[in-house]
């Protein structure tokens, strides 16, 4: 079974690049099965630091296909964007390709998403502001152009007329002159790109060459089983590889769930574990936890174990990756959240909407320094027992540990999947 798949197991932000950039070493393929350029995924690689959006982090690595799948709803302007600040970093996008399935962000989605905001007023998603939601919206409402519709520019352009009416109807300023002049030119740069990529992914599969499919945002945001309506509109959970790629789910042999050492969450919407104190204070400072997308700095808590395990179930984790494990260095004593007070955490995610509070238990922390540590013997005891105390808990093996930002500060152990 040719497939792994890596998802976020928490609210999004959880260094799924890292993990999928050390994967994509020994894979063919690297595929994004949904979302758009809402996601960040920032890869870090010797000096330099590469920002991604909606390109699959396996373009770093160098794999032979970057697939950004039919699930997904892309902006042209900020794809090219992002291509031409990839090729100006040395990287070879050639190979990057845009399925004909997958739908445009168009700058009337945009508008959308800034007015549905605003008229949200005090319960506003705090949305990345991209119009992911709007874009989405057309593709439900079998009103949405694709990414195939810019090979027939006439018909293109007559859709565009007429999707342009209906979005100044619902009160989105824009100008189909300057539309259809830039889509004329960013049809010419993209068409490259744009190609059937279901079955250029089949081909693959049939040749027995290695598929990364790559996850956006992270469980909690899924727009069905995440913490509704504070969520994104698309699939984000590992069943969302298969219908926002186009492959079956006899293919997949690893399911990998990223979550970070601690809780982080951009926008609205409920955190049991969030902490307004010194402490998520700190979490924040010391994890750089500012959004890649929007700048905003992330909302930081404590680990939340029962999100974890509910993220286990809906994704059918085989493995977890646990990131940032260095940024609790220090700290004397470290609070896990293992349940809700007086609620049944199996009631998930409603439980978190009845505004539940977690039930800590106190881990000892530990005051050397991990991100020097290059094997699990190298941690220190404490952070072992932390690992393993995440491991007992969620009955799932933590098959890497990432202590900083490096591609060498991954630590493997045994068991981990190694794609080659
Ligand atoms: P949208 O995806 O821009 O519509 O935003 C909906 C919600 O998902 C907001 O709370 C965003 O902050 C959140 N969100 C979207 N993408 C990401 C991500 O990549 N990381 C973390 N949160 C995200």
């Amino acid at each position: 079974m040719p497939v792994t798949l890596v998802v976020g197991a928490q609210w999004g932000d959880e260094g799924k690049g890292r993990i999928i950039d050390w994967l994509s070493s020994s894979a063919s393929v690297v595929a994004r099965f949904g979302g758009g350029a809402n996601a960040g995924h920032t890869v870090r690689v010797g000096e330099r630091t590469y920002k991604l959006r909606i390109v699959p982090s396996g373009v770093i690595a160098g794999v032979e296909h970057c697939i950004i799948g039919p699930g997904t709803v892309v902006s042209p302007s900020s794809l090219i964007a992002e291509l031409e600040s990839l090729r100006a970093g040395g990287v070879d996008v050639s190979h990057v390709w845009l399925s004909d399935l997958a739908h445009l962000i168009l700058p009337y989605h945009i508008e959308l998403d800034a007015s549905s905001e605003r008229s949200l007023g005090g319960a506003a998603l705090g949305t990345t502001g991209n119009g992911i939601g709007p874009a989405y919206v057309d593709r439900a409402a079998r009103t949405g152009i694709r990414a195939g519709d810019l090979a027939d520019m006439p018909r293109c352009l007559e859709m565009l007329a007429a999707r342009t009416q209906t979005a100044r109807a619902a009160g989105a300023a824009v100008d189909l002159k300057v539309m259809t002049s830039d889509l004329t030119r960013h049809a010419q740069a993209l068409l490259p790109h744009v190609r059937d990529t279901v079955s250029l992914l089949h081909d693959q599969l049939e040749a027995g060459k290695r598929v990364l499919a790559e996850g956006a945002q992270g469980t909690l945001l899924d727009v069905n089983l995440g913490t509704y309506p504070f969520v994104t509109s698309s699939v984000t959970v590992s069943g969302g590889a298969c219908t926002g790629l186009g492959f079956g789910p006899k293919e997949v042999e690893h399911v990998v769930g990223v979550a970070k050492a601690y809780c982080t969450r951009v926008g609205a919407g409920p955190f049991p574990s969030e902490l307004n104190d010194d402490t998520g204070e700190a979490l924040r400072e010391r994890g750089l936890e500012f959004g890649v997308v929007t700048g905003r700095p992330r909302r930081c808590g404590w680990l939340d174990l029962a999100a974890l395990r509910y993220a286990v179930q809906i994704n059918g984790l085989t493995h977890l990756a646990m990131t940032k494990l260095d940024v609790l260095d220090g700290f004397a004593e470290i609070s896990v959240g293992v349940g809700y007070e007086g609620q049944d955490a199996s009631a998930f995610p409603f439980v978190l909407a009845r505004g539940a509070k977690p039930r800590y238990k106190q881990l000892r922390g530990w005051s050397q320094p991990t991100s020097g540590a290059r094997a699990w013997e190298q941690l220190p005891s404490a952070a072992r027992d932390y690992v393993e105390f995440v491991e007992s808990h969620t009955r799932t093996p933590i098959s890497y540990v990432s202590v900083g930002p490096e591609r060498s500060q991954i630590i493997v152990r045994p068991g981990a999947p190694q794609l080659s």
